[in-house]
Formats: C-alpha cells, sequence, structure tokens
C-alpha cells in the first residue's frame, strides 16, 4: 500500500519571493539543511522540466529526482525519486503555493506518495514528513529572512553596487527579416543600474509591432549594428530579482509587469526603467498580465481618450478577434458603441461576436465599406491595425466627421495621405502609440489599474491566450502573420 505525507505551512514572504527558490530545482543546498550538496545532471536548466537533481544529504544518503511538472502559472511543480540510498520506492510529491489574501504570505502544500519496505512505513514517513517537510519549512522561512544559508536573491545581489551577473535567456535577430531570423541564445543579463529594476520575467506578450520590428519597418526602434544581436518585445510579467542605486517602491520577490518604448523584453532576465514598471494585484497571472498589458491600455485610450465613444458611438474595429481587437469590442460595447468589427474567417466571427462585436464582417481581401454602411450608415470612430490594403475602403466606411484612428499596419505601411483626402467627409485622422498615454509612472499605474478593474467588472472578457516557449518565438510570429490566431499571444521563458 502507498503511503501518504502531507504537510502545509504559511511562510511569511510574498509568494513570488517563495517561488522564486522553490521553482529552482537546484536550489536545496542553499537553504534545506538536510542537504549537503545539490547539482543538476547534464547540460539542463535547473527549472527545465525532466531534469535530474543529483542530492548528496549531510546523513551519507544520496538521491536522484526527476522534475515532472512546473507551472509558473499555478505555482505549483512535481517531482518523483528516480534511484536512492533510502528504501523509498514509487515516490511522487507535489509543492504548492497560494497566496493568503493579505497578499504577503504565502501558503505552501507538500505532499507525497510512496511505498516502503513492509515494517518500515512509520519509520520512512517520519523521515520525510519532519526530516524533509518540516526542516523544508523552518530553513526557507529563515533563509528568506536573511539568516542562514545564502539567498539566491542575495547571490544575484540586492544591493545597488554588489550585484552580479544573472543567466538569461533572449530571442534575437542580427539581419531583419522573416520569422526564422529569430535565434534564441544564452546571455547573461547585467546587474540593474541606478534607476533600473531587474526582472525574473515568465511572460512576454507578443504584439504585432514586434513583427513591423523583425521585418525593419521601423528601424530607429531597433537599429542593428552589424552583427550585433537586436531583442524584440515591448512588455513582460514576472518578478523582481533586484534594483539599481534610487529605486524605490519594489522589493525582490514583487510580481510585476511592465511596457517600454524600447525594445528587449523576449528573455527571461531583463533590467528596465522602474518608471516602467507596475506591480501586479495577487489575482492577475502572469500570462493574463502579459497578455493584456499593452493591448489592454491601448484599448483604454482609444475608447476614453482618443474616440471619447459614448452610448450610440458607430464604432468599426479591424481585426476584430485580434489581441487588441478583442478588448476593443467587448469594452466598447460596455460603453454602449454600436460595435461593427472585420474579420478574415467565420470562426473568427463568431468569436468576435461573443466579446462584444455587434455587426460582424469576414472578408479577408479588405473589402467591407459596403456592409458597413449598410449595418450603421458609417463609422463614427475606425480602429484600424491594418494599414495599407485597407486605406480605400476606410475612407468609403466613414461616416460623415468620422475619426480615422490608424493604429498599425499589418497589411502594409500606409500610404502617406493628403490632408484634402479628408476634406470631402470633414474627416479626422489619428496615429497615436500607446507609449505615450503611459509616459509617468502615474499614468501606467492608473491605466493598468482600469485594465484590471475591467476585467473583474466585465468589461472586457478574458480572451483566449495562445502560449508558446520563449525557444518558440518563431513560430509565434508565423502564427500571428498567418492570421490564424485568436487574441493575445505569450511567449514562456
Ligand atoms: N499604436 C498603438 O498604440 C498600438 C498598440 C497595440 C497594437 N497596435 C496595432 O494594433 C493592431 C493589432 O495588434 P495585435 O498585436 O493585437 O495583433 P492582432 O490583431 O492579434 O493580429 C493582427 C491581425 O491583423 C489582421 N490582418 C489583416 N491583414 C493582415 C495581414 N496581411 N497579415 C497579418 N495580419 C493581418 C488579422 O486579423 P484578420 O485575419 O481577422 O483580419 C490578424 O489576426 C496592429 O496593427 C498593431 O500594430 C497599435
Amino acid at each position: 500500500m502507498l503511503q501518504k505525507v502531507v504537510r502545509s505551512t504559511v511562510i511569511d514572504a510574498p509568494i513570488a519571493q517563495v517561488w522564486e527558490v522553490l521553482r529552482d530545482f537546484n536550489s536545496h543546498d542553499r537553504w534545506h539543511s538536510a542537504i549537503e550538496a545539490s547539482r543538476i545532471e547534464g547540460d539542463e536548466r535547473s527549472d527545465q522540466v525532466g531534469c535530474v537533481r543529483s542530492f548528496s544529504l549531510k546523513d551519507g544518503n544520496r538521491i536522484r529526482e526527476q522534475l515532472l511538472t512546473l507551472s509558473d502559472s499555478d505555482y505549483q511543480s512535481t517531482y518523483c525519486i528516480l534511484d536512492a540510498t533510502l528504501p523509498l520506492q514509487r515516490y511522487v510529491a507535489t509543492v504548492k503555493l497560494k497566496p493568503v489574501t493579505d497578499g504577503n504570505r504565502t501558503f505552501w502544500h507538500w505532499e507525497s506518495t510512496f511505498a516502503t519496505p513492509p515494517g518500515r512505513e512509520r519509520e520512512l514517513a517520519e523521515v520525510v514528513a519532519r526530516g524533509v517537510y518540516e526542516t523544508g519549512f523552518r530553513d526557507l522561512e529563515r533563509h528568506l529572512r536573511g539568516g542562514g544559508m545564502q539567498s539566491p536573491i542575495e547571490r544575484v545581489g540586492m544591493s545597488p553596487e554588489g550585484g552580479a551577473a544573472v543567466a538569461s535567456r533572449q530571442v534575437a535577430i542580427t539581419r531583419y527579416g522573416g520569422p526564422e531570423e529569430l535565434q534564441p541564445q544564452a546571455v547573461d543579463c547585467p546587474p540593474p543600474r541606478a534607476g533600473e529594476v531587474r526582472i525574473r520575467q515568465r511572460a512576454i506578450g507578443v504584439n504585432y509591432l514586434d513583427v513591423y520590428l523583425r521585418r525593419g519597418w521601423v528601424p530607429s526602434m531597433l537599429p542593428l549594428a552589424a552583427g550585433e544581436p537586436g531583442v524584440l518585445g515591448m512588455e513582460a510579467a514576472g518578478s523582481v530579482l533586484d534594483t539599481g542605486a534610487g529605486v524605490s517602491g519594489f522589493l525582490p520577490g514583487d510580481r510585476v509587469a511592465y511596457l517600454g518604448p524600447v525594445p528587449g523584453a523576449y528573455c527571461s532576465v531583463r533590467n528596465v526603467p522602474a518608471d516602467w514598471v507596475v506591480r501586479l494585484p495577487v489575482e492577475i497571472e502572469d500570462d493574463v498580465a502579459a497578455a493584456l498589458l499593452l493591448k489592454g491600455i491601448t484599448a483604454d485610450y482609444l475608447l476614453h481618450d482618443l474616440a471619447r465613444v459614448q452610448p450610440g458611438t458607430r464604432l468599426l474595429v479591424h481585426a476584430a478577434a485580434g489581441g487588441v481587437g478583442l478588448l476593443v469590442c467587448a469594452w466598447a460595447r460596455r460603453l454602449g458603441a454600436v460595435v461593427v468589427g472585420t474579420v478574415s474567417s467565420e470562426e473568427k466571427g463568431r468569436i468576435a461576436r461573443e466579446h462584444g462585436s455587434e455587426h460582424v464582417i469576414v472578408t479577408r481581401d479588405y473589402r467591407f465599406a459596403e456592409a458597413v454602411q449598410r449595418a450603421c450608415g458609417g463609422a463614427d470612430v475606425l480602429i484600424d491595425g491594418l494599414g495599407d490594403q485597407a486605406r480605400d475602403e476606410n475612407f468609403a466606411a466613414l461616416a460623415r466627421r468620422g475619426h480615422w484612428i490608424s493604429l498599425g499596419q499589418a497589411s502594409g505601411p500606409l500610404t502617406p495621405l493628403a490632408p484634402d483626402l479628408l476634406v470631402s467627409k470633414s474627416l479626422t485622422f489619428s496615429r497615436p502609440v500607446v507609449f505615450d498615454y503611459v509616459s509617468t509612472p502615474a499614468q501606467l499605474a492608473s491605466r493598468a489599474q482600469r485594465v484590471w478593474r475591467a476585467l473583474e467588472d466585465g468589461s472586457i472578457r478574458m480572451p483566449p491566450i495562445e502560449r508558446f516557449t520563449l525557444d518558440a518565438a518563431a513560430e509565434a510570429h508565423a502564427r500571428l502573420e498567418s492570421r490564424n490566431t485568436v487574441g493575445p499571444l505569450v511567449l514562456r521563458p
């Protein structure tokens, strides 16, 4: 019969800080007093599912264990013993964390099942319960308070001067081109400089802007010096490793997300200016933050600041089932707008309707003006991320005094518009960029807060998130360009 040992405790530290230690399958010799030494076999990373760690215990025993699952969004990992000098057979253990409701403490559940030789059940259950789990609880708490063995946070340096480089992985290009130019590589992330926060990233938002940068359409944002790698990506979520001089308001272990106008987010550890960073509420998971932060803030400024959408505003939204599109449609509908969305397939149309598109126009060849005129008599506001291929139809789809917001150029850069083209219907034209709407920490914090509130009160609905590993960024780009994605895409380091 299998033995089951279950232990739990509350650790007086935020969940991200506890998880930062526990997710590292090779960390125990730095905090668990029963472990003499730990090493990962082969060249595997210590958070790579399948990696094997080899423990020597202080009592002379040796154990080899394999990481079976690791979920940063659920704060959970499972592992098993492969072989051991202790007679623990078929041993499988789960570590799971939950935030305690005040947000600053962590509930830690540790359980395992295993078989033992007959007659040794109680003895070995005691070893696991007390010698491993309860000792581990006490040791980790002490370790996080700064006593005892050295923490990984201390090892990377909490002081502005004393930090060390941390191993990171990035996806970079060395020349502009297709998705195949995106190449993963191992790098070191240096300590944060004054005003910077170093972040262990757990989820990175993919935006269509990343595609433009990869293609070389905006070289001023991603200039490629000969042979130098250029790293894409404008936003990510994770936890603070350490901070540079002069940074206040962030502590190691804080869960955070950021967006900023300088690319470089396609990596596992990054330094960013503290002004770009917001703390995350407990209920907003890393994937959700990376999927929604930039796109949700875009929806917010478009609808509230630029278009000033009111009940009855006739709003035309292109790519209505896309990352930005689903959020804009849902939020606009909540504001009382008449929402008309264009999409390129019936399936996307179904999802766009579920997220607030009252009228859906299915078109793959950018012909929609007649259908818009039929549905609502012309658009008061047009949110256009398509660019050139939709140019002429956009003019025809706008109502008198309509406002064309040119958000992006998924179909190609917009050829220049002569101002006189706007005269016939007294049209207005805007070319906004999200970063100008979060140019101070206060603006960023309040807009991020509005997005989380909109999710909570149902103004926006949680879109489906398509996830890729960081190393598979090329695949994510190819998918986004294929026009087959629905909702946002996220990379997981
Ligand atoms: N200026 C800003 O502040 C700001 C901020 C965020 C995003 N944006 C822009 O908003 C737009 C949406 O961004 P997103 O990241 O959420 O992307 P997305 O909408 O998820 O993906 C782009 C969508 O564009 C449509 N599309 C039409 N023609 C295309 C073509 N030739 N190739 C590829 N896609 C085509 C596709 O939808 P259908 O197949 O259904 O047509 C596709 O799914 C982009 O233009 C982006 O640059 C601007």
